[in-house]
């Protein structure tokens, strides 16, 4: 048996799991659905989740990668409380979500992004995000968005909460 921390919380894999992907373990295994299934290639930015506080791409991240690691999911950004991550509630409040589908993905990103750089240009957050797409946007409110969160997560910027 595999461990992995997902959330906060240990769960385990077994050797015959390794092959498959941490996207489906998450999904089908954890029943963590917030984290989407959208290209499975690699290239829609969809999955994307954070292993050890880095962005991945989960749907080409075979599980036995992830063996001992932290995992984050939009689903561990939800305070105790039950109120939103800053990432998130920026989101909403920039109108940056439409359908919502790419949007997990796009906020694990930021995570990533702003946890390297605090206080991104518009460019650099294209150039972050550049490889999460979105039908619905347009991508000028999500760059608002995330503008808006590294402001009001300024000077503490917290890039991993796990229920804090
Ligand atoms: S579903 Fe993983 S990159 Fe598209
Ligand atoms: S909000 Fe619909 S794909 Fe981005």
């Amino acid at each position: 048996m595999k461990k992995i921390k997902v959330n906060g919380s240990e769960h385990t894999f077994t050797e015959e799991q390794e092959e498959s992907t941490l996207l489906s373990f998450l999904r089908e295994e954890l029943r963590l659905t917030g984290t989407k299934n959208g290209c499975g290639e690699g290239t829609c930015g969809a999955c994307t989740v954070l292993v050890n506080n880095k962005a991945v791409r989960s749907c080409r991240y075979k599980l036995g990668r992830a063996a001992d690691a932290e995992v984050l999911t939009i689903e561990g950004l939800i305070r105790e409380d039950g109120s939103l991550h800053p990432v998130q509630q920026a989101f909403m409040d920039a109108g940056a979500v439409q359908c919502g589908f790419c949007t997990p993905g796009m906020i694990m990103q930021t995570l990533d992004l702003l946890h390297k750089n605090p206080e991104p240009t518009r460019e650099e957050i294209r150039k972050a995000l550049k490889g999460n797409l979105c039908r619905c946007t347009g991508y000028q409110t999500i760059v608002d968005a995330v503008q808006l969160a590294a402001a009001r997560m300024m000077p503490s910027a917290q890039c991993t909460t796990y229920g804090q």
